[in-house]
């Protein structure tokens, strides 16, 4: 006879633990989803788009209070030209779009990345959300636009070496607290959860101080396929994993 797994194995029996205050996705798979059938990627994008809007609905009732997505990395600027257009052209419809339901939703909105590699029209839009949202408190949505992680860590440096050299930051004081305070991400907690999906085991230059200690989930799913089940079942088992950030079991 079958024994039950959840007694063979304690940490499948393990009571679920607290979940992921903060979860950041890597949202892969968009190109590939329109190529398997026969459509151009762009479509795959469109289609992505959408998922966010389910995904960030769903957070608060399933207790997330920050979610970070990774919408444009400082590498895909050498995708093609037409890919790059369209992209930015999303942009910039999702956030007018949308602009309405973040409101009454409660979301709050920002942006992580370097603003200033994007057009006049978009950064207007992003600021324009960003303070409409401002007031916002039930869940926190954080784009990452432009964004790549060794960027950020090189941009905050240029900020705090400004500080070093005039004499407001005495370079003694430094510890590992400081940079943190530098960085894009400075008013968000750190990431307790990363989900990529698509099948690739891989975190491409995403928030690459902040998640430290964060615990890693990849999933085979597209992107454009990541349903609020998908996403249900991974904050499941992220309340079975023990973290123990250096420490011993308890
Ligand atoms: C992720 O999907 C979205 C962006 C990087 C903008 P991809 O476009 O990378 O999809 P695949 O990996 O080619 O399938
Ligand atoms: C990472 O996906 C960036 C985003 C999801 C926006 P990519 O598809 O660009 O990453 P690589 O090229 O597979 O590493
Ligand atoms: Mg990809």
């Amino acid at each position: 006879m079958a024994i039950p797994t959840q007694i063979l194995d304690p940490v499948l029996a393990a009571p679920a633990g607290p979940g992921p205050r903060h979860v950041a996705i890597i949202m892969d798979g968009n190109g590939r989803w329109a190529q398997r059938r026969g459509r151009p990627r762009l479509l795959g994008h469109r289609a992505g788009a959408r998922r966010v809007r389910e995904i960030v609905a769903a957070c608060p009732d399933l207790g997330v209070e920050y979610v970070t997505v990774f919408a444009f990395s400082t590498e895909n600027w050498k995708r093609t030209q037409d890919e790059v257009s369209g992209l930015m052209s999303l942009f910039r419809r999702y956030i007018q779009t949308e602009a309405d339901t973040l409101l009454r939703q409660g979301t709050r909105v920002r942006f992580i990345g370097d603003r200033l590699q994007l057009d006049a029209k978009l950064r207007a839009l992003m600021d324009m959300i960003e303070a409409l949202t401002a007031h916002n408190t039930r869940v926190n949505l954080t784009v990452a636009l432009n964004y790549g992680g060794r960027d950020e860590v090189a941009r905050a440096t240029k900020r705090l070496a400004r500080d070093v050299a005039s004499g407001r930051l005495d370079p003694e004081s430094i510890t590992d607290q400081t940079l943190p305070r530098y960085l894009d991400t400075h008013v968000l907690p750190d990431p307790d959860l990363v989900i990529r999906t698509s099948g690739e085991a891989r975190i491409s230059n995403f928030l690459l101080w902040q998640s430290a200690y964060a615990e890693y989930e990849f999933v085979d799913t597209l992107w454009p396929d990541f349903t609020r089940d998908c996403f249900e079942a991974i904050l499941s088992r992220y309340g079975m994993r023990e973290r123990r950030y250096g420490g011993v079991r308890a």
